[in-house]
């Protein structure tokens, strides 16, 4: 199950400066699903969300276009997917189905239209 995969991914983030692990899991529209987790670094603004992770791998093997994704943490609440991976997923997919999952079971979900309204997209260049 894709909460599942998610919340395998968080097993493997690379967080020794935040502490706080995200694995995230993406379904194509294929069917494949896609693992990330998050990557830090010591030059912190250099470290990259599972979100982003996951969205970067499944392009890389020919994935453009996604059903879903799951988002695993160990916060008290799910959390959502900070504003820049909103970007990120809104080009590839703007009706993307998101959940997020706790390791306590806890649940959310949204879409990504309901998280990025009125989105910047690649639309948004067209002149005239
Ligand atoms: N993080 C993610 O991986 N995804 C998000 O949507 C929010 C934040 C990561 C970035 C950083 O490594 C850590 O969580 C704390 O912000």
């Amino acid at each position: 199950m894709l909460r599942e995969r998610a919340l395998s991914a968080m097993t493997r983030a690379y967080a020794p400066y935040s502490s706080f692990r995200v694995g995230a899991a993406l379904l194509g529209a294929d069917g494949s699903v896609t693992e990330g987790c998050n990557v830090e670094n010591a030059s912190f603004p250099a470290g990259i969300c599972a979100e982003r992770g996951a969205l970067a791998a499944a392009v890389a093997r020919g994935v453009r276009a996604f059903e879903a994704l799951a988002i695993a943490t160990e916060a008290e609440e799910p959390t959502p997917p900070c504003g820049i991976c909103r970007q990120v997923l809104e080009e590839f997919s703007p009706h993307l189905v998101i959940v997020s999952v706790t390791r306590d079971g806890r649940e959310a979900r949204w879409t990504l239209d309901e998280l990025l309204p009125r989105a910047f997209t690649p639309k948004s260049l067209d002149r005239r």
